[in-house]
């Protein structure tokens, strides 16, 4: 399910419930991936079409007036584009009747909210109209990703751009090129060195879920049942938990329901996230799992006090995540009209 606006006024309940928590709580398929990035730059459309950020930033911010939720979404759309296949807008495409599932269709990818979409589909259109033919949709949903970081109150940074859009999209790539809610350490630091990042990188752009919610499926066995003991997860905050618990019941309850990843500050990017993990307040166990791991636990440490070098680190992170399995030329790609459809 995604975050649409029927769910609102669920996400208004459990964000006043851990609200209140909080203030008590708080009074303080590889291969290709691995590939060295073909090169991007910053002025690549200078000629092409000089004004891109611009128009996609009219877009953007509009679309974060009218539906604040498409900047958390589309941060992670980014991420799921990224991860499969490369940054080659291959989670756009839509499947065609009669013809295999693509990326978007994928049960991973099933909760990407429908307003990331809808950002990139307004973004792409607008571009297409006074650049006819020239913008990726890639580089389209680069461009959008840095935007919401920033109007969420994170760093602003440069997109390098000169992105194709994939020619492929197949739904069955997806599960093994995304992390799990409960991958081990090991198995994150693995998938994010098979796509050349770092274990710095994992924890940096973990730092992503300083916005955005979850729903309670993904978190439901921390809760009731942590890795098969009947018991709930003992690294999870015992308030937050008894929080959780009314708001997402073991059976039955409703499957709209979202909690927060940041309980103290859900709607703004800053470095609250890396606080939670030291007071157990991590929404997944990916999340709580890099306090835990004494390899990542320092990093954490250090980002939950300095915010600056939170946003420094996540600006060059998410460039290093933009150039993952970037496709050129015609013969790796293509430039798309429609974002959701190949070109033949
Ligand atoms: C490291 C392992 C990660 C795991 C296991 C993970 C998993 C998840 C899950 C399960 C959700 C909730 C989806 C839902 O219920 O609707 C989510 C949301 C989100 N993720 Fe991650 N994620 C990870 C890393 C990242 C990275 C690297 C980024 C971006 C750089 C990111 C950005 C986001 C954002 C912004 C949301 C909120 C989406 C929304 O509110 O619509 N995540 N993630």
């Amino acid at each position: 399910m995604s975050v649409s606006s029927n769910s609102f006024p669920v996400i208004i309940f459990m964000f006043i419930f851990l609200v209140t928590l909080a203030s008590h709580s708080f009074a303080k398929s590889t291969a290709n991936t691995t590939r060295r990035p073909r090169q991007l730059s910053v002025d690549y459309y200078a000629k092409s079409c000089p004004l891109v950020d611009q128009l996609v930033g009219s877009v953007t911010s509009q679309q974060f007036r009218e539906a604040p939720v498409s900047g958390p979404a589309t941060i992670r759309l980014f991420f799921h584009d990224c991860f499969v296949e490369g940054c080659d807008a291959s989670v756009l495409i839509t499947t065609r009747m009669g013809s295999k599932l693509t990326e978007k269709d994928a049960e991973d990818n099933k909760d990407l909210a429908v307003e990331a979409f809808d950002s990139i589909k307004k973004a792409k259109s607008l571009v297409e109209s006074k650049c006819p033919g020239v913008v990726s949709c890639a580089d389209i949903l680069a461009i959008a990703a840095r935007d919401f970081v920033h109007l969420v109150g994170g760093p602003y940074y440069q997109v390098k751009k000169g992105r194709w859009d994939g020619k492929f999209s197949i739904a069955s790539r997806v599960h093994s090129n995304l992390p799990r809610v409960n991958s081990t350490v090991d198995e994150l630091l693995q998938l994010f060195k098979s796509k050349g990042l770092t274990l710095e990188d994992l924890v940096v752009l973990s730092g992503a879920h300083t916005i955005g919610f979850a729903h309670c499926h993904h978190f439901l066995n921390r809760l009731y049942n942590n890795k098969g003991t009947k018991q709930p997860d003992p690294n999870i905050d015992t308030r937050l938990l008894k929080a959780l618990k009314m708001s997402c019941p073991q059976v039955g309850g409703n499957s709209d329901i979202v909690a927060p990843f940041d309980v103290t500050t859900p709607f703004s990017f800053d470095s609250a996230y890396y606080g939670n993990l030291e007071a157990k307040l991590g929404l997944l166990a990916s999340d709580q799992a890099l306090f835990l791991d004494p390899r990542t636990r320092p990093l954490v440490q250090n980002l939950a006090k300095d915010k600056q070098k939170f946003f420094q680190l996540f600006a060059a992170a998410m460039d290093k995540m933009g150039s993952i399995g970037v496709k050129r030329g015609r013969r790796h790609g293509e430039k798309r009209k429609d974002c959701s459809m190949h070109m033949s």
